[in-house]
């Protein structure tokens, strides 16, 4: 198992540019399985999250290639219907294969998927769109079936926003028969993203303005490249970062528009945050006396636990109810180890700022709340040994790179240890 270790108390300094967008990557990856190939994606971030896909995509007869920042990927050879397999359950995106499959082949077979031990993550959702579509699905010992003869296009009502079952029903609609609409579609920008990904490809996609999006199936999709945006919620880390240990950085790749609710939060705690990347904060922040998680344009639940890191040692009361996940609190257990003064009910966590971080030993328990641990730990006085950095991988390609840059003393070690 690697760790790191990160001594805290350091002001950050300097400028980064973040890696590509995890979550535009994986269903672009996917939606390469549609049409002609190659396609080239730039920006491709170096991530276990991507490494799974890409070997996934292997398995399925689909041959990748990377070269530095860019992967090209070409499904003309696509044999296999199956994503079954480590890689497939370890990361949940693996359901995201199945509209694109269902629709080039006609059947998808996968597993419940996987993912971070955040909630209970369930993909009925998933599965309605693809029964609206035409699709016939079975269940049986944790293997999904997914059968058409054709898909259909057809008038869906999302039950509840989701990212993932809004992506996937693109997928399977651009290629159906007629006309679907997906209202209660997700807003998030990597849903755009994958709109502009399948567009420029030669889909017919567009959103009309109650939100719902119109798809064309059956267009042709052509090759094509395409540069995925700098990562919304690798920024927002390290802009938290900032927020517990203070200290003037540059994100020069900082998606401002995409990021207004969170930067908007961390201004009110008065941290600096310009368009052009100028971050600087001079502690102690101001607490937020009340904060719910929400669908896009509302605060992202990814970045909610380094908030909750930030918040430690932020003057005053804060609260934060989480309202996407039911299980994403948990990463309090980890920070009270440190000093916190998390109490947890129900869904919300109301943080006492008062506390003094100190280091320890801990533990990262999943990705988003791994990056909570390092932020806190740079704000923490002394050091801190931090468990579980593989769930850290799946999302940063080199978080002690980057933190390095900015001049944090953060080391990534690899070996056994008893955390
Ligand atoms: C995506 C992101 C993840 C982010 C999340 C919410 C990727 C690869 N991951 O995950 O980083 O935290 O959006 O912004 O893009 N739900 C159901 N049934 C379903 C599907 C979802 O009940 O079939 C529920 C989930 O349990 C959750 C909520 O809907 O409570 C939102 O989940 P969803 O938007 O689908 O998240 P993901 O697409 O998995």
């Amino acid at each position: 198992m690697s760790y790191l270790k990160i001594v805290g108390k350091r002001p950050l300094a300097g400028e980064i540019t973040v890696q590509g967008s995890k979550n535009a990557a994986l269903p672009i990856l996917a939606a390469c399985l549609i049409g002609e190939g190659p396609c080239v994606i730039d920006n491709c971030p170096r991530i276990r999250d991507v490494e799974d896909t890409l070997f996934i995509l292997n398995r399925l007869g689909v041959g990748t290639k990377r070269s530095k920042a860019a992967v090209s990927v070409d499904a003309s050879e696509l044999r296999n219907v199956s994503v079954c397999g480590l890689q497939a359950e370890r990361i949940r995106s693996s359901v995201l294969f199945s509209g694109a499959l269902l629709g080039r082949m006609g059947e998808a077979v996968f597993p419940l998927p996987g993912g971070c031990a955040i909630g209970s993550r369930p993909i009925d959702l998933h599965l309605e769109v693809m029964r609206a579509l035409g699709a016939h699905i079975s269940i049986e010992e944790g293997i999904i079936h997914a059968n058409a003869k054709t898909l259909r296009g057809c008038r869906i009502r999302l039950r509840a926003l989701s990212v993932g079952a809004t992506e996937n029903g693109i997928l399977a609609a651009v290629c159906a028969d007629g006309e679907t609409v997906i209202e209660n579609a997700a807003r998030e920008p990597e849903v755009e993203e994958l709109c502009r990904f399948l567009v420029l490809r030669g889909a017919k996609i567009f959103r009309s303005p109650d939100g719902a999006l119109h798809i064309e199936g059956k267009q042709p999709l052509s090759p094509v490249r395409f540069s995925l945006q700098p990562d919304r919620i690798v920024a927002g880390t390290y802009l938290c970062a900032v927020a517990c240990c203070g200290g003037r950085i540059r994100i020069c790749n900082l998606p401002f528009q995409e990021m207004e609710t969170p930067i908007g939060i961390l201004r009110k705690m008065g941290m600096d945050v310009d368009q052009d990347g100028s971050v600087r904060a001079e502690l102690p922040l101001k607490g937020i006396a009340h904060l719910a998680t929400a669908p896009y344009p509302g605060f992202p639940t990814d970045l909610q636990p380094p908030l909750m890191a930030a918040l430690c040692t932020a003057d005053g009361q804060s609260r934060i109810c989480e309202t996407v996940f039911d299980n994403r609190l948990t990463i309090a257990r980890q920070l009270r180890k440190m000093g916190a003064h998390i109490e947890i009910r129900e869904n919300c966590a109301a943080i006492d700022g008062t506390a003094c971080l100190h280091g320890g030993t801990v533990s990262a328990p999943d990705l988003r709340g791994g990056a909570a641990l390092v932020c806190a730990a740079l704000g923490a006085k002394g050091e801190t040994v931090l468990g579980g950095y593989e769930y850290i991988a799946r999302g940063y390609e080199n978080i002690c790179r980057d933190l390095k840059k900015l001049g944090a003393d953060i080391h990534l070690t690899e070996g056994i240890t008893d955390l």
